[in-house]
């Protein structure tokens, strides 16, 4: 790590000068101010590292110096300089991000350890701010890795496709994206980030189910260290991480009610307040939200405010279950197969007809996801041989209710026709077996196959 560089203002040029030296002599780099106007001149030429700022100064008190440094360079750790045993000002610089505090009259030795002290607490936030790129950067490359992909041959699921492109274009607008669970909502969501300009910036999901509702505010707008119990340290919130990218609300209609006003003012204004700060900092972030309740049902019953519904849903894309897109099943289904296969480094299994067939008649309850987690563990009981209809057993009582059939499917022939036909075909053309399953003796089999010229 390079010498920090510190920077000492205080208007009294004797103390400037005897902290200059003593800590000149002590190996710091240091520069001096009289004022806050040749303060900030040194700041525009140095990389400075701490400042040690008087609370009494010209022109400006060091408290206005405290908050202009911390919005032009919120890296520089501030150490005030209290006079007059002003503690009401030393509480006010904390809360806006002063570090340290050393109290006039001072040594130069006292000086010389609160810069340690704050040195030390610099190498420390250095680590941390490393390890978090470091997380940034693999769940980037994880993000790369998962498949943004969203097969489907549907008319209805290429009109969605076609309504998440168009949303995609537009840079700001925000999307409300409904649809019963496992539908792929998400991978929408995905596709309409990374189809953006956005797409270089973060792509941030947050489930505000899935956090305690104490952390919250918090968690979507960050804190100030010493905010509440248990703010050790300042932290940014989810509006800040997804600056200049998009902000992922899954299960929006979960959001507590007490929250939504907060979350509206941050969508309209495109500011936030962290919590135990009173700074506005700008967040420039597309809103994509997503639901499988019916919002409007929440706004009867004031549980979801109607300002808020209005402002997310300028764009609303609704994904049909899966069982109203029967057409994607069997390009779903292959693409399950192929992904699973690659995984595991196993041989891609054929399927059987009958397989299609039958997932045509399932209801999909679970939808997309349901599907996918059956395609993996068939292929696990298939272990590489042919993917049949036995390995995807589904509760019967989803299957779709016998619909009224036509004329000829009374036909008694054609109905024996059939009938034989899809023995032999499950028995692999073996007439023995296929007779045994019809419970009529071979020799008929073989007359009735002759007399409707099966083959
Ligand atoms: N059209 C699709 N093409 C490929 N994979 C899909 C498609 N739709 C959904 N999936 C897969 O199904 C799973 C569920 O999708 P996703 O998480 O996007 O659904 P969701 O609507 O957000 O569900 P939930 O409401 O439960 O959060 C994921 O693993 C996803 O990759
Ligand atoms: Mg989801």
């Amino acid at each position: 790590m390079h010498t920090l560089k510190t920077l000492i203002l205080d208007d009294e040029t004797s103390i400037t000068n005897k902290l200059h030296r003593y800590l000149t002599r002590k190996k710091f780099a240091v520069f001096c101010a009289n004022t806050p106007q040749e303060a900030f001149q040194v700041l525009i030429k140095n990389k400075i590292d701490i400042v040690l700022c008087d609370i009494l100064l010209p022109e400006m008190n060091g408290i206005e110096v405290l908050k202009r440094i911390k919005s032009t360079n919120p890296e520089i750790e501030v150490i005030m300089i209290s006079g007059h045993g002003d503690m009401d000002t030393v509480i006010q610089a904390i809360r806006l991000g002063a570090v340290d505090f050393i109290r006039k009259p001072f040594s130069g030795l006292d000086a010389q350890l609160a810069i340690e002290r704050t040195g030390k607490y610099i190498k420390l936030q250095n680590r941390i701010q490393s390890v978090e790129n470091l997380n940034s950067l693999i769940s980037r490359e994880l993000e790369n890795l998962i498949d943004q992909e969203c097969i489907g041959t549907s008319e209805a699921i290429q009109e969605v496709l076609d309504l998440t492109l168009k949303a995609a274009k537009d840079r700001d607008i925000n999307v409300l994206i409904t649809g019963e669970n496992g539908t792929g909502k998400e991978i929408i969501a995905r596709i309409i980030h990374f189809a953006s300009v956005r797409k270089e910036h973060p792509f941030f999901p947050v489930n505000s189910s899935a956090i305690p509702e104490t952390l919250l505010e918090s968690e979507f707008f960050g804190h100030r260290k010493g905010a509440f119990t248990g703010a050790t340290e300042n932290k940014k919130g989810c509006f800040e991480l997804a600056h200049g990218g998009s902000l992922f609300l899954d299960e929006i209609a979960d959001m507590p009610y007490s929250l939504q006003a907060k979350l509206l003012r941050a969508i309209e204004e495109k500011k936030i307040k962290q919590v135990g700060s009173n700074d506005e900092v700008p967040v420039d972030v597309r809103i994509i939200s997503a639901t499988n309740k019916k919002i409007k049902n929440l706004v009867k019953d004031n549980k979801f405010r109607l300002d808020l519904y209005h402002r997310i849903n300028t764009f609303i894309i609704d994904v049909p279950p899966l069982r109203e897109r029967k057409d994607d099943i069997e390009p779903l289904l292959i693409h399950f197969i192929n992904f699973f296969s690659k995984k595991k480094k196993k041989n891609v299994p054929q399927i059987s007809k009958n397989l299609i067939n039958k997932l045509k008649k399932y209801k999909f309850p679970g939808n997309v996801r349901e599907l996918k987690n059956m395609v993996e563990r068939a292929l696990i009981l298939a272990n590489g041989g042919i993917l049949s209809e036995e390995y995807f057993p589904l509760v019967d009582h989803t299957l779709e209710p016998v619909k009224a059939k036509s004329k000829e499917s009374y036909n008694f022939e054609q109905n024996e026709i059939n009938l034989i036909k899809e023995t032999l075909k499950i028995t692999n053309n073996s007439k023995v077996k296929a007779a045994q399953l019809l419970g009529i003796p071979r020799y008929t089999l073989v007359r009735k196959m002759k007399k409707f010229n099966i083959e």
